[in-house]
């Protein structure tokens, strides 16, 4: 298992999003690392929190941005957000009801949304703005 790098691939040219997701980046990196060392359940719990409240402000930041834009594809983008929430919501809950290791669960799942949703949702949006900007 080898930890997320960052590259330009998922440089959307906003440096406000720019910049909350390369510390996502940092954060589910910290995570995995501790997973990858064996830290505890209970440790990666607290990390795993701490990526998800990141994920939500950062969500919460980017919805404002696509309202005052008035951006088309508002209500799409705001569902894919809802979902990895849950989604995450989901696999805390399992912890919690002893019914999942994070240390086998999370990577994967952090995977998905962290590459697969800048490189679809995130690059339409900033595009989305630059243009905007420019007219
Ligand atoms: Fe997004
Ligand atoms: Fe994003």
């Amino acid at each position: 298992m080898s930890l997320i790098e960052w590259n330009e691939q998922f440089l959307t040219g906003h440096p406000v999003i720019d910049h909350q997701h390369q510390a996502l980046f940092e954060q589910i990196n910290e995570l995995e690392q501790a997973a990858i060392m064996g830290c505890s359940e209970a440790e990666l719990f607290r990390l795993a929190e701490q990526v998800r409240l990141s994920t939500q402000e950062h969500f919460r930041c980017e919805e404002q941005m696509m309202m005052e834009q008035h951006f088309p594809g508002l209500e799409a983008h705001r569902l894919e957000h809802q979902e990895i929430l849950r989604n995450g919501e989901a696999l805390m809950e399992q912890y919690q009801n002893g019914n999942a290791r994070l240390s086998e669960t999370i990577p994967s799942s952090l995977r998905g949304w962290a590459l697969q949703h800048i490189l679809d949702e995130d690059l339409q949006l900033a595009e989305f703005m630059r243009q905007r900007a420019r007219n």
